[in-house]
This record gives structure tokens, C-alpha cells and sequence, in this order.
């Protein structure tokens, strides 16, 4: 979004002079012009009104990286190292960038109002267009070795989850290992990366978040989804309070993991497992059986007969048996 600036000041939905917003950014009032005509080639509906100006009649839903910082508590906002892009590659692999580049100790976290080669689990893309949805990477570091990413996986979800309910989201579920569902369709993903090695028992990974928020149509998308302005459509979501929420959340959970390790994250995880009672199956057909809930490491238990049988993430995908 080239006229994100212009935008920015239109997005208040008031009537603005050519001759205001040229001032306001220092161009001229023809650089307006051209600006506004392109945002209304990208799809907006921004009225003129003869001899007073220009009104954006679309609502729109900026990101601001100030707004970002204020939904944080003080002591989280001065440790991560906030980066707002309009447009990304993909915002995992913008992470892996500036932590070659940076070294100051801070969380670095990065979100993007779209990317160009957004990355799901299993290979997928994806799908991220402009000024719809929240699409957030943070690089976290650990101590121990790379046995914990499993629960990592599993706590980034219930951190998301509650991220959710505490902006007034009601009945957050999650699909084993960590996909967000709301009201039966995927909301949420999440895609965490290892980069680089093992070095003397400190593990990075790259966490990104993807986060449908307005989207009404996506082509390309493979299973049923939904968004927080589809499924609750009487509130006016914020993308920055949803992402200060996110941030907030994820880094509490990342450190009580870090701290005490998955013992507590399994009863949050089971209060929200989609999973529970029903009758499930392995991707491959290789398996089926009951949803039982998650172990004490996070894999997930299916009963079959008489036994339940283990199944780690990353290693087997799980479906509904219809
Ligand atoms: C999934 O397949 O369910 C995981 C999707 C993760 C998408 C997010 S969007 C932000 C971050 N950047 C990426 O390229 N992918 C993740």
C-alpha cells in the first residue's frame, strides 16, 4: 500500500482538503491526487467533494506501531524490538534477517500488513493480502535442546488462544498441535522454524503467527476457514489491540515454559481440544480411534480398543472421521 501515509490520514473518515493532506506530507497537492487515485485502483471508495476535499467512505483497519506498543504492559514494550512493514517476503523469514543483523538482546518481532511468500505448515503458502489480517513473527531463544520444541508448538497455541479471549473472543478451540479454530473453521496458524544449529544449548526458532481478522474471500484457501469479523461481526475488530494482545500473551507463555516447562500448559491446551471424544483418523489412514487429550509432552492420545496410542506432532496429521 503505497498511500499508506495519505491513508493514515484519511482513515478517520472526516473530509480532508487536497491543499491539508498536501501540506500534512510535504508533497504536493498533484502528488495528492495521483496518491488518492491509486488507492482507489487498489479497491477503496474514497469520495471527492468539489472544493472541499476528499472522504474515505471504506473503513479501514491501519496498522500502527505506536498503538502496537501501548497495548503492551511497560516492561514488555522496552524488550522487544517492534518492526511495522507494509509489505514482506514473509514476516519468519524477516526475522531470520535482522537477527544476523542485531544483537541488542531485545525479542525482535515483526508484522507486516502483507506478504508476498507467506509460508504455512507441511510447505503451504499462506494467503495474505493487504489490509485484512495479522501476520506476526517474534524470535525467541531457549535454553535446552530441541526435545522442547514439541510442547514450544503446543503452548504458542493455548498463548494464542487466550490472546483471543482476553479481547472478548468466547470459545477459542484448538486443533492438535496448535491450529486456533473458532466456531468449527480455522482462524489461526502457526508456523515455528528452527534457525540455525544447536549451540551450546541454546536453541532459536522463529515463531509466526497468521491470523485471519477481516478477510471475507481468499482463492487458494484448501480447508474451512473463518474470520473474527465473519464469525463476530456485531464488534469492530482492531488489528493493533489483536496483535498487542498476541505479543503480550505469546511472551508470558514462552517464558512460564521457559521457566517450568509444559506441566501447566496441558490442562490449558485440553480445555480447548476440538479433538475430545471425537472419532478421529490418521491423515494416511493409518490410524484411528477416539480423542483422548495430549500427554504430559504434548503428543496426542488416541484410544483405540484397548489401548491409546501416542502420536507426535510433526509426525502424523489428524482428522475428524466422517
Ligand atoms: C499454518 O499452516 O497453519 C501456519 C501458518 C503460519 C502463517 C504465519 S503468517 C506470519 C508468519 N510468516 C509466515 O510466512 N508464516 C507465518
Amino acid at each position: 500500500m503505497k498511500s499508506r501515509a495519505l491513508l493514515g490520514l484519511l482513515a478517520d473518515g472526516q473530509v480532508h482538503s487536497g491543499e491539508s493532506l498536501a501540506a500534512s506530507l510535504g508533497i504536493s497537492r498533484t502528488a495528492i491526487w495521483k496518491q488518492i487515485r491509486r488507492a482507489m485502483d487498489e479497491g477503496l471508495r474514497i469520495e471527492t467533494i468539489r472544493g472541499k476535499g476528499y472522504r474515505l467512505l471504506t473503513e479501514m483497519d491501519l496498522l500502527d506501531q505506536n498503538q502496537i506498543l501501548e497495548g503492551l504492559n511497560a516492561p514488555r514494550r522496552s524488550a522487544i524490538e517492534l518492526t511495522v512493514l507494509d509489505e514482506v517476503d514473509s514476516t519468519n523469514a524477516e526475522i531470520v534477517r535482522r537477527r544476523r543483523e542485531s544483537v541488542n538482546g531485545r525479542v525482535p518481532v515483526c508484522i507486516a500488513d502483507c506478504q508476498t511468500a507467506g509460508r504455512g505448515r507441511r510447505g503451504r503458502q499462506w494467503q495474505s493480502p493487504p489490509g485484512q489480517n495479522l501476520y506476526l513473527s517474534l524470535g525467541l531463544t531457549f535454553r535446552g535442546s530441541f526435545a522442547m520444541l514439541d510442547g514450544l508448538s503446543l503452548v504458542l497455541g493455548v498463548a494464542v488462544a487466550e490472546a483471543l479471549e482476553q479481547v472478548g473472543v468466547p470459545e477459542v478451540g484448538l486443533k492438535w498441535p496448535n491450529d486456533i479454530f473458532l466456531a468449527g473453521s480455522k482462524l489461526a496458524g502457526i508456523l515455528v522454524e528452527l534457525q540455525g544449529e544447536l549451540e551450546e544449548g541454546v536453541v532459536q526458532v522463529v515463531a509466526g503467527i497468521g491470523m485471519n481478522i477481516h478477510m471475507t474471500d481468499a482463492a487458494g484457501v484448501d480447508q474451512a476457514w473463518v474470520s473474527l469479523a465473519g464469525a463476530l461481526p456485531e464488534r469492530r475488530w482492531c488489528r493493533n489491540e489483536v496483535a498487542a494482545s498476541v505479543i503480550e500473551s505469546v511472551l508470558g507463555a514462552v517464558d512460564d515454559f521457559a521457566r517450568k516447562g509444559f506441566g501447566d500448559f496441558r490442562e490449558r491446551w485440553q480445555s480447548r481440544d476440538i479433538f475430545a471424544g471425537q472419532e478421529l483418523m490418521a491423515s494416511q489412514g493409518e490410524l484411528a480411534g477416539t480423542g483422548h487429550g495430549i500427554d504430559h509432552s504434548g503428543n496426542y492420545l488416541i484410544a483405540t480398543g484397548d489401548e491409546l496410542v501416542k502420536v507426535r506432532a510433526g509426525e502424523i496429521s489428524l482428522r475428524v472421521r466422517s
